[in-house]
C-alpha cells in the first residue's frame, strides 16, 4: 500500500513521523480499503507506535457492490489508544466533526 511506502521512506529520509490519516473510503478516488488492508496499516503502526486518523468523512458514499467496514467495528483494533476515528455530516449539509480517540 502507497502509505507503507510513504511512511518507511519518511523515516528513511530522517524525518519524524508521528502519524497518518486515512480516508476510507479514499477521497478523491472513492476506493474503499478492505479491512485486512486497514489492519495491515493499524499493526505497522502499532509497531512504529504512530498514531492512525480513520476518516471516514464518506463512508455513507459507497456504491455498488463494495463492502464497507468502518474501523468502529474492528474488535481488534492493535492499538486503540493511538487509533483515532473522525466522520462528519457536513458531507450531508450540517456542520459538525466528530473525532473520537478508540477506547
Ligand atoms: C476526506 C475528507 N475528510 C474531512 C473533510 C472535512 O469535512 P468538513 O470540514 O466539511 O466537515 C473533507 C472535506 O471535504 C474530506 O474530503
Amino acid at each position: 500500500m502507497f502509505i507503507f511506502r510513504l511512511c518507511y521512506h519518511s523515516i528513511s529520509q530522517g524525518k519524524i513521523v508521528r502519524g497518518v490519516v486515512i480516508s476510507n473510503p479514499d477521497n478523491p478516488t472513492g476506493r474503499v480499503y478492505t479491512k485486512a488492508e486497514i489492519m495491515d496499516v493499524l499493526e505497522m503502526c502499532a509497531k512504529h507506535q504512530l498514531h492512525v486518523v480513520m476518516d471516514e468523512i464518506y463512508a455513507l458514499s459507497v456504491f455498488g457492490d463494495v463492502v464497507f467496514e468502518s474501523v468502529l467495528s474492528f474488535p481488534d483494533i492493535p492499538d486503540p489508544k493511538r487509533t483515532h476515528f473522525l466522520w462528519s455530516v457536513s458531507k450531508v449539509g450540517f456542520s459538525l466533526v466528530l473525532v473520537d480517540i478508540i477506547n
